[in-house]
């Protein structure tokens, strides 16, 4: 009975989304001025059929994490208070005033998402809502108008349709990144919030980063520059924090360590998160689920998945809480979480001249963090039931 209530109130939700999606299609087809795009698609607005879905000529077991150009984007516009409706474009650059508060004053945030083909022949996106309210969170915290959830939704909906050739084949491990960005597109001299804001959505295939299997990495804690600060804006995905991580991210890669992590701004002291992904660790005995509490991080989507799998599946004590760098020796399994390539295994950190080894076997990937990687990566590719709904049907 209960469970009757959940699938109806679910599909009702579903319905009514796939509605406004609708909604918005009919509405769209004839082209609005927008500073964004030269050459406007005139291409009809009612969905394109996915019979086409994977069949671009690519070579899909060797897709890196690169752009390259696809059909189209989608695009909206703000001005005098109101978002234009959707529309797609099938340029790769764009067009913005030289003032515009984007270039200047850093107006900008972001997402990244990933749509996959599924084992029943569908599509389906891992959790968009997720992403529409951090990106609302992000907009506000430097003075956009947050997209709302019904339009970020149809957007990246609308986005993969249109591509549906570039989603990589269920069974090839990759898939399609969706990248969601809003920004300041309006000229203004003077420090103030623009007038004017773009909004895009653009995808690019992907491939499966751990096609040899999950292989652990070495991470080295950056401990000459902070990532965020105490009440800043770490917390958001703002185009800016990834400017300040650049020189400490190439200087570590330089030094040959992939992954760099950041402690607090106070009392470098306490562990912070990796310079794109989060940090989880398996520890307590392998009875807990690990990962820092802070107002400076951002709320990985991946690590809040993995911590509800991670309790419901496994069993696990979750700790949420403030980690000490000096804590990690006593971890079992540590690993980066993103979007990206969801868990990347972390065997050795290089804190200050030490070299600190976690668990028994720091060359291979913990058996709870492959467990882990698992279970995420059979709901993503519809391998096993999706008995939480979060996957999001494109078709
Ligand atoms: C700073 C930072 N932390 C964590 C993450 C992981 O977040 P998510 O799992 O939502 O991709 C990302 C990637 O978006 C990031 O840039």
């Amino acid at each position: 009975m209960a469970l009757a209530w959940v699938w109806t109130t679910s599909f009702i939700t579903r319905f009514q989304k796939k509605e406004s999606a609708f909604a918005v299609r009919m509405k769209c087809g004839k082209s609005q001025s927008s500073s964004c795009c030269v050459r406007r698609e005139t291409t009809s607005c009612l969905s394109q059929s996915l019979h086409k879905a994977s069949s671009a000529k690519l070579d899909w077991s060797n897709l890196g994490f690169s752009f390259m150009p696809t059909n189209c984007y989608v695009y909206s516009t703000y001005r005098n208070g109101h978002w234009s409706e959707l529309e797609t474009c099938s340029e790769t650059s764009i067009k913005i005033p030289i003032a515009a508060t984007v270039l200047h004053y850093g107006q900008a945030a972001f997402e990244g998402l990933k749509a996959f083909a599924c084992k029943d022949g569908s599509i389906r996106i891992f959790r968009p809502e997720k992403n529409a309210e951090r990106l609302q969170l992000s907009a506000t915290r430097v003075m956009m108008p947050p997209v709302p959830k019904e339009m970020f939704l149809d957007a990246v909906v609308r986005a993969v349709r249109e591509n549906c050739e570039y989603v990589p084949p269920y069974g090839s491990g990759g898939s399609l990144y969706i990248r969601p960005f809003l920004f300041g597109s309006g000229a203004r001299v003077g420090l103030g919030p623009s007038d004017e804001y773009t909004f895009i959505v653009f995808v690019v295939p992907v491939g499966d980063y751990y096609k040899g299997g999950l292989a652990p990495v070495t991470a080295i804690v950056t401990d000459d520059y902070d990532r965020a600060a105490p009440l800043g804006v770490g917390n958001v995905k703002v185009g800016g924090n990834y400017a300040a991580d650049l020189l400490p991210y190439m200087q570590s890669k330089e030094k040959g360590y992939p992954v760099n992590l950041y402690l607090d701004p106070v009392e470098r002291k306490y562990i912070e998160e990796f310079g794109t992904s989060n940090f989880i660790a398996i520890g307590n005995n392998k009875q807990s689920f690990i990962t820092p509490n802070s107002k400076s991080i951002l709320k990985s989507i991946t690590n809040q998945s993995l911590m509800q799998l991670a309790q419901e599946e496994l069993g696990l004590q979750i700790e949420y809480r403030k980690v000490a760098i000096d804590e990690v020796s006593s971890f079992d399994e540590v690993a980066a979480c993103g979007t990206a390539v969801v868990i990347t295994p972390v065997g050795r950190i290089v804190y200050h001249d030490k070299v600190i080894s976690i668990g028994k076997n720091p060359d291979q990937v913990g058996p709870t963090l492959k467990q882990l990687y698992e279970l995420v990566t059979n709901i993503q590719f519809g391998n096993v039931v999706d008995k939480r709904h979060w996957m999001y049907l494109v078709n």
